[in-house]
């Protein structure tokens, strides 16, 4: 029997603190040696040149599966991920139907044993109804935590109501992410929508006013559980100033397109293809986001990869559904904002790896013995464009198509395996995420 399964030789192996030239061996799915090795392994893979990562860690992606498989599924989704340098990803309950119970958890679970490229984990989803379910979920192997969202988007799941709000808060140990918009407040300005002759009023209706009400109310209620609530896809520079008095109270997302486009430019370039919630909003915000990811108020990047399909987009507002895709291009996108001076590969590795794995207690996120064999290799000298037709998720496009990039995910290993190298990707056994692991 050889010793490794895999070594991955001669890389310069960089987290978040720390860089230096050497091999890492693996074994059932763990890095079990870091240094010079001379062994025997299944498979060696020179990694001269490169740069190799702790596997990144998507933490928002919607593959739609069950229900919505036209426009994506655990296969075409994760593919998508594996491309992207990602190792491992974690998927939102708003299909159909909405994942609000143990048993659709599992579902998700076992699809992904037999369809997925990289790692995975599933959130269940919070209705004002289904608090013992959640309770239940917090034991299941795969289950990475509790979503819910405030403000209604793509999907029927909605909860924004104080009482049951707290008491969920009060009684699930687990990571609750919230997408923070005010209900009362969309509804209030439907009108906006409802009457608009163009995407732009998209902005307008769903304002940096709707989010920073919700997030003021999430934070009020998390302060009186006494426990921290994770903020997905912060968009406004009010939220941010307001969330640096309580960041003992939440952790935060940000994700590469509100830190890359704007209002009004990116609607008037590409329409209802840059319409999302929480919506891309103006320069100010834009600048807001990114001081305060310099101030170290930001946790983690996620995608959001929330793919609709070209003929759903292109119905026309308001009948275009909200989202795009993103897991392919999180972190080329963010070697996008490195190259411009924006961001280093340490800040990178902490939000797209080292902190997503301790926000959700996974043994992940560095390259110490004995950390899950994932990592991501990257070949910072390569230059080439983003592409529609690469694209592997099936809604067949990308916001960022055009943007040349220098730096590429070359390599992705998945608990050992193979997921994707120089562009092809195989066929591995992905593996549930264990929380506390
Ligand atoms: O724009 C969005 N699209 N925001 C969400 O919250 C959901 C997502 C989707 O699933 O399409």
């Amino acid at each position: 029997m050889p010793t490794f399964d895999l070594i991955v030789k001669n890389g310069t192996l960089t987290t978040s603190t720390s860089k230096r030239i050497a091999d890492i061996g693996i074994k059932d799915g763990k890095i079990t040696e870091v240094g010079e090795i001379n062994a025997e392994a299944d498979r060696v893979i020179d990694a001269t040149g490169l740069h190799v990562l702790p596997g990144l860690i998507d933490t928002q992606v919607h593959f739609r599966e069950p229900g919505l498989v036209h426009k994506e599924d655990l296969e075409s989704g994760s593919r998508a991920a594996a491309l992207g340098g990602i190792c491992t990803f974690l998927e939102m309950p708003n299909t159909k139907p909405a994942t609000t119970s143990v048993e659709r958890v599992q579902e998700k679970i076992d699809l992904a044993k037999e369809k997925s490229h990289t790692n995975f984990g599933f959130f269940i989803g919070g209705s004002e109804k289904n608090l013992e379910e959640i309770l239940k979920a917090e034991d299941l192997e795969g289950c990475c935590g509790l979503k819910i969202f405030l403000g209604s988007s793509t999907g029927d799941l909605l909860l924004y109501k104080r009482d049951i709000l707290l008491d969920i808060f009060r009684k699930v140990k687990m990571p609750i992410a919230v997408h923070s918009e005010s209900e009362p407040r969309l509804l209030e300005r439907i009108a906006l929508r409802d009457n608009a002759t163009s995407v732009h009023a998209h902005y307008d209706w769903r304002d940096a006013e709707s989010a920073l009400e919700s997030t003021k109310m999430i934070i009020d209620v998390a302060k009186e559980a006494g426990r921290k609530v994770h903020i997905l896809h912060l968009t406004t520079r009010e939220e941010m100033e307001f969330l640096s008095q309580n960041k003992e109270h939440c952790t935060i997302e940000v994700t590469p397109q509100h830190l890359s486009l704007c209002a009004p430019d990116i609607y008037d370039k590409i329409g209802t293809f840059a319409q999302m919630n929480p919506p891309i909003r103006t320069e100010e915000h834009r600048t807001g986001l990114w001081e305060g990811l310099e101030a170290g108020l930001v946790d983690v990047l996620g995608s959001d990869h929330a793919p609709h399909s070209i003929e759903e987009k292109e119905k026309g507002y308001p009948h275009s559904p909200s989202g795009m895709p993103g897991v392919q291009t999180i972190f080329p996108v963010m070697l996008h904002h490195m190259n411009e001076g924006r961001i280093s590969l340490e800040k990178i590795i902490e939000l797209l790896s080292e902190t997503p794995a301790k926000l959700y207690s996974l043994n992940k996120g560095n390259l110490d013995i004995g950390t899950d064999g994932d990592l991501t290799l990257v070949d910072l000298k390569e230059s080439w464009t983003i592409q529609n037709e690469d694209q592997a998720s099936k809604c067949g496009w990308t916001p960022f198509a055009g943007l040349e990039i220098k730096g590429r995910p070359v390599g992705t290993i998945v608990m050992g395996q193979v997921s994707m190298l120089k562009g092809e990707v195989f066929d591995i056994d992905g593996a549930p995420i264990k929380r506390g692991s």
